[in-house]
């Protein structure tokens, strides 16, 4: 959603701010702006309504300076136009903001606003803390924000210059993230790393109540409150080169094509053959805790949440444990029964996503003991759990999750193969499925190299106004993952049921235009799905299938390579991911950008 970005140093700064805003192209925005202090020390703004590319046209030429911040706008208040776009400036036009979040007592302060006679010029809440800012009578900018940010509820991300105070940026965070990037005599802050990394490393990671101080030669952290926050610099994992397309003409093929190096990095360092297990050091889960587990419930939102399906029954399987997954979304409304005895795990590519961050903190504030099983290294949600997995998948791009989804499941495939292990899993089946996570990089690369295929097949669906996808047990949530991705980047309206229900409803919509994809693994429901696909021939459905053997009664089937029957549906959706991404292609479709999707989901 949102992004920030902001330099102070002494390069000309507007085209490191447009590379910057470039590269968080990707988080999904609708307008986006920029303001510098100019060479005579005041504040210059441009904003524009759609891409990047638009901003760039509108900068004039001689609009230099050493010093910005710059922000790509997700509409939540107000449509997406020049004037609701970021920055936005006090009354004087001496204090300039960019702000990501939401300031929930928005209304109430622009009332007070304006009975006190500000002139309002955007219909955002953001503009009620520029107001704010701009107003306050004390000394330091610093003050200034720390009085402002007393008055304001909600959540914030943001970067602040001041006309007065030329040779800082105040930048503060609660519950958006801000990264501060160190350089030699030059800082740089954004709400991602990915916009910082071609020229730094070197980052420092705000907590929510934490503010910094950004000079170009120096920075300093603190509390809303004041007092001073010791603030140890770490490296970024990732180099620049990894957040660029790499001869791919979509960051979504780059990502398909990039798994089975990723899935190699989920298991690098991990397998323990001596005990038949793994390691998963960052887990905080003792041998003893991990015993007195009598229930583990997974929250997470889209893509993830299916991921966590697969991982409640990779756990229940291989570690008895009974488990379950739910969105986050809807788990944190229902004032949930919070059991001291159930193990919480929260999943997110990002570990930005705002409904799963909020399910965790109102876990933690009941008590309970909450994982993560995520992939950005040091984001609120790793940092929020008490403990859990890096799915080490690297910088995912494209706004619909590939190579994270499949990493997410097979760090499930290691928390439950440990968890089986503590428990009553024997050395055998330990050894049996070691084995199968072994094979599993060569068998998806093995799988890639059948694109091909996959293409002509996707150009013969691609016609289609709707899909339905079945699987049954193992299978059914790589249904619904797979439906998701095709509706999410083709616009084909797509179903998922388990192929059990078919005949307890969606039956009647059998018929030659709908075409089915089934996931029939060679597994101990193999006929029960045969019946299914049966019943679908019987009504003219067109079917194709995702086995590990040719389907008679399908019209096409993608083959899959074996492994183990609990591994799976870490196979049987790789090929459906190169089928969404054909099909969208066929049709022409933003594959990276699809309409209405951020790739960061950072409100409500
Ligand atoms: O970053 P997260 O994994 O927490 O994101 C959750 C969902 O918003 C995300 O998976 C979404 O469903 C993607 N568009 C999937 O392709």
């Amino acid at each position: 959603m949102c992004g920030i970005v902001g330099y102070i140093g002494k390069r000309d700064v507007a085209p490191l701010l447009l590379e910057g805003l470039q590269r968080l192209e990707y988080r999904g925005y609708d307008s986006a702006g920029v303001v510098i202090t100019g060479k005579s020390g005041v504040l210059k703004t441009v904003k524009a309504k759609g891409r990047v590319r638009e901003l760039e046209a509108r900068i004039p030429k001689r609009f230099t300076g050493t010093t910005g911040i710059a922000h790509t706008r997700w509409a939540t208040h107000g449509a997406p136009n020049d004037e609701n776009a970021h920055p936005h400036l006090d009354a004087d036009g001496k204090v300039a903001l960019v702000h990501n979040g939401i300031i929930d007592n928005a209304d109430d302060l622009r009332a007070k606003l304006i009975a006190d006679g500000v002139e309002f010029t955007s219909e955002t809440d953001s503009e009620v803390v520029v107001h704010l800012i701009g107003r306050s009578q004390a000394d330091t900018l610093e003050a200034k924000v720390q009085e402002a940010l007393r008055r304001i509820e909600g959540t914030y991300g943001i970067a602040v210059m001041h006309q007065d105070f030329p040779d800082r940026i105040v930048v503060a965070r609660n519950g958006s993230p801000v990264v501060l990037g160190i350089g030699d005599k030059e800082m740089f802050v954004a709400s991602d790393v990915a916009a910082l990394v071609s020229h730094t490393r070197q980052v420092v990671t705000l907590d929510d109540g934490e503010m910094a101080t950004l000079k170009a030669d120096d920075f300093r952290t603190y509390t809303t409150e004041g007092s001073t926050t010791s603030a140890t610099p770490t490296t970024v994992e990732w180099e620049a080169e990894s957040y660029d397309m790499g001869g791919h003409d979509t960051y979504m093929h780059k990502e398909i094509s990039e798994q089975p190096d990723a899935v190699d990095r989920v298991l690098r360092g991990r397998i323990d053959d001596r005990f038949s297990t793994v390691h998963l050091g960052g887990l905080n889960l003792d041998p003893r805790e991990a015993r007195s587990v009598r229930r583990i419930k997974i929250l997470g939102c889209g893509t993830s949440y299916h991921a966590g399906q697969i991982g409640a029954q990779m756990i229940e399987e291989l570690a008895r444990i009974p488990s379950d997954a739910e969105p986050a979304s809807e788990f944190r409304y229902r004032n949930p029964v919070v059991d001291p005895d159930t193990l919480y795990i929260a999943v997110s590519q990002s570990g930005e996503t705002y409904d799963v961050l909020a399910a965790v903190q109102e876990l933690k504030r009941k008590g309970a003991r909450v994982l993560g099983v995520v992939n950005v290294v040091g984001s609120a949600i790793a940092r929020e759990t008490d403990g859990g997995v890096y799915v080490h998948a690297g910088p995912e791009v494209c706004v619909v999750s590939t190579k994270c989804f499949t990493n997410t499941v097979v760090a499930f495939g290691l928390l439950a193969l440990h968890l089986g292990r503590i428990r009553d899993l024997s050395v055998a089946d330990g050894k049996r499925i070691i084995a199968g996570l072994r094979k599993l990089p060569a068998q998806i690369a093995e799988m890639l190299e059948g694109e091909a295929e996959i293409e002509k097949l996707a150009a013969e669906y691609a016609g289609a106004k709707s899909m339905m996808f079945i699987g049954r047990v193992r299978g059914y949530p790589v249904a619904r993952e797979a439906s998701l991705k095709l509706k999410e980047i083709s616009y084909i309206h797509a179903e998922a049921y388990p192929a059990s229900e078919l005949k307890h409803g969606p039956l009647a919509l059998i018929e030659p235009a709908l075409p089915t994809v089934a996931i029939v693994p060679d597994d101990e429901l193999l006929e029960k799905n045969r019946a299914a696909l049966e019943e679908i021939k019987a009504r003219s459905g067109r079917i194709l299938a995702v086995a590990h053997q040719v389907q008679e009664k399908a019209d096409h089937t993608i083959v899959v390579p074996k492994n183990e029957v609990e591994l799976d549906p870490i196979l049987m959706g790789i090929p459906l991911q190169l089928f969404a991404y054909h099909t969208a292609k066929a049709m022409g479709r933003d594959i990276d950008k699809p309409r209405n999707l951020a790739k960061s989901v950072t409100v409500e």
